[in-house]
């Protein structure tokens, strides 16, 4: 890696340095009343709603597409650099296929002026930005960007500074002047910034960063020399008991208000750039357009695995409008160089699965044709760009072979069957993995290399080292009359998942990290994420079993979980339900309730651990909102998983 790493290297071995001695923060257990919208602490978090709590503002419908620098330029920018890949993006039929925002990322910024708060810019690196007045403007270059078809991109920090200033201080373009003239984040000028960027500016979308919540504590010895500020943490990336969980939520809620404020139109994207922390996967899809999953991708294999694991597990927890965000592609560079074109393909085809944001991080410029090959394979964004936006759910797990499937809005299937190691692998593919029936033809089609194969039941498929199989799969659906909700995780969302006390992820992949090597102790896991809720899975990746029963389709969630289900034109709701035979502390009763707008439709009994699975089917016609709620004793820290099995809608 480059000389930039290094430099970040430092910046984040003062940061965990400083970190360590950072005054706690509270914030360790959830208060799941206030994530539910409820009045009041007392509420009863459980209580249907009869409203689909997904965030509804902004513009995501799909996945958001484009082009950002960081991963081509880091923070060492210009109008040039910017222009030439925004003019290949059109030139090149990119833009046509979908990749629309151009995203400046950090070092457009010059200073906070320090007579008005207003923020400059680096107007040597932006000569269009020069303004008679002084107060320059990226109104030209939004102009320019708009009149070819595309869309702005801008960025900043949710605390007083930026990234580039806590971790990467000598990367090019930091902020210039006094202590007050180098805040440059959005940190007590909310307003007035999202003003000057979204009315004043003409951008689109904004990327919010946390690095000025997170390595300014105290203690840093640049606070402490009166280079900067100190301002909390209110983030520790590796505790979220020392994460000031209502606190972060807070600050970045303040920026979706301003945002709707300041763009009646509705026509922005709002990402959150939180890195999994703060316990964010709970509340950032009620407030925002797409949201981090991870730490920075960086281009080695190791690395797009831990980023990819930071969002497999999570499909129930992106929909339309609001999308899981494992980090830029990397793909053209480093380990993904076309060179080697299976490693570029895979990170592009799987990135494709989990309705990542696509946003291409290379410098346009120097691409080959077999870069824009893989960037621009039609088929491939069709699958992240289908309309149902449902996010691919593993099918089958390991530590070597992954199967992802995503149902398309036709019905299709797109399935991924993945290697994850060095070595050449097997995979059976079966017609369960697809939902599919056994016994009628499977119809494949290569999206990469366009051949036709047909099977019946199952099939077996040579991997070569780190090689994705992509297909589109049709054949006759193993539920005929209906979905299965692990068909549809685009209209499923857990409102209250059950998670009391958010826990990091062991699941994740916890590759080597670049700039450290095998300094330290390795990487500990740290994104919140662990036992929250999972499709034909329970909370904790065992299969779904209730009293011996096994069922490969169903919901995994902790009980004290509400969960709500978009319903459109389906007039049956069916599942068996009990706790699952993967519960410990085997204590409490659950007693499974289904709401229709609101309304009571249907209750189980209570039922006990080991007890076999109760049968529900329940009228939903006309319904445009149910919610599925597994009740047990309020309070219960660590609630038993419970399983909603075969849980599917019929029409
Ligand atoms: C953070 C973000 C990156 C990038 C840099 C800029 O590390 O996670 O995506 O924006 O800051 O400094």
């Amino acid at each position: 890696m480059s000389v930039r790493s290094t430099a970040r290297a430092l910046g984040w071995t003062s940061f965990i340095a400083a970190a360590l001695i950072a005054a706690p923060a509270s914030g360790q257990v959830r208060d799941s009343a206030s994530d539910v919208a409820a009045p009041s602490p007392a509420a009863d978090p459980l209580a249907p709603t009869g409203r689909w709590s997904v965030y509804g503002g902004g513009h995501a419908p799909l996945p958001p597409m484009g082009w950002n620098s960081w991963n081509a330029f880091t923070s060492d920018i210009d109008e040039e650099k910017l222009m030439a890949s925004a003019r290949i993006i059109v030139e090149s039929g990119l833009a046509a296929k979908g990749y629309r925002y151009i995203n400046i990322d950090d070092g457009w910024w010059l200073q906070r002026r320090a007579s008005d708060g207003r923020m400059l810019i680096r107007t040597d690196n932006f000569p269009s930005a020069v303004t008679a007045d002084g107060n320059g403007s990226f109104r030209p270059l939004t102009d320019r960007l708009h009149a070819m078809g595309l869309k702005a991109g801008i960025y900043s920090d949710i605390g007083r500074n930026s990234c580039g200033q806590v971790f990467t201080s000598t990367f090019p373009n930091q902020p210039e002047g006094s202590v007050a003239e180098r805040e440059v984040g959005l940190y007590g000028h909310v307003d007035q910034d999202i003003a000057l960027y979204f009315k004043e500016w003409g951008f689109d979308l904004i990327k919010v960063d946390a690095c000025g919540i997170r390595g300014l504590p105290p203690s840093d010895p640049r606070v402490k020399a009166g280079q900067y500020r100190a301002l909390g943490p209110l983030i520790d990336v590796e505790s979220l008991g020392r994460t000031n969980i209502p606190a972060v939520k807070a600050l970045y809620d303040e920026v979706r208000q301003a945002l709707e404020r300041h763009n009646p139109d509705n026509d922005f994207v709002y990402s959150l750039c939180l890195w999994g922390s703060a316990d964010s996967r709970a509340w950032s899809k009620t407030m925002g357009n797409m949201s981090r999953t991870s730490e920075d991708i960086f281009p080695t294999w190791g690395r797009m695995l831990h980023n990819l694991d930071s969002v497999a597990h999570r499909p129930l927890y992106a929909h339309p409008g609001s999308w899981n965000d494992p980090d830029m592609l990397f793909v053209g560079t480093g380990e993904f160089d076309v060179a080697d074109p299976v490693k570029a393909r895979s990170h592009m085809a799987l990135w494709a699965m989990v309705n990542a944001p696509l946003i291409i991080g290379y410098d346009l410029r120097k691409a080959s044709p077999a870069l824009m090959d893989i960037l621009g394979n039609a088929q491939i964004i069709a699958l992240n760009q289908d309309s149902a936006g449902n996010q691919a759910v593993l099918a089958f797990d390991s530590q070597e072979v992954q199967i992802f499937v995503k149902t398309l809005d036709d019905g299709d299937k797109a399935v991924a069957i993945f290697n994850r190691t060095a070595a050449p692998a097997k995979a059976l593919l079966t017609a369960d993995h697809l939902k599919l029936a056994s016994e009628s033809p499977i119809d494949l089609t290569d999206l990469w290399q366009g051949g036709q194969r047909r099977f019946t039941g199952e099939q077996t498929f040579e991997l070569a080292p780190y090689e994705t199989l992509i297909f589109r799969a049709g054949g006759s659906r193993r539920l005929t009359e209906g979905l299965y909700l692990s068909e549809q995780p685009a209209r499923v969302n857990p409102a209250v998942d059950g998670v009391m006390v958010p826990e990091a992820d062991p699941q994740v992949h916890r590759g080597l990290l670049p700039w450290r090597g095998t300094k330290g102790g390795g990487e500990r896991t740290q994104y919140g994420g662990w036992g929250g809720a999972r499709l034909d899975q329970t909370p904790f990746g065992q299969a779904l079993s209730v009293a011996g029963k096994h069922y490969d389709s169903g919901l995994g969630i902790l009980a004290n979980s509400r969960v709500e289900v978009r319903n459109e034109g389906f007039r049956r709701f069916v599942a068996e339900v009990g706790i699952d035979d993967s519960a410990r502390a085997r204590q409490h009763p659950v007693t499974f309730l289904v709401y229709g707008d609101g309304k009571l439709l249907a209750q189980s009994r209570a039922a006990r651990p080991g007890e076999a699975a109760q049968s529900l089917d329940v009228a939903i016609e006309g319904v445009r909102l149910i919610e599925l709620v597994a009740r047990t004793e309020r309070g219960v820290l660590f609630p038993d998983p419970v399983t909603w099995g075969n849980a599917a809608l019929l029409r």
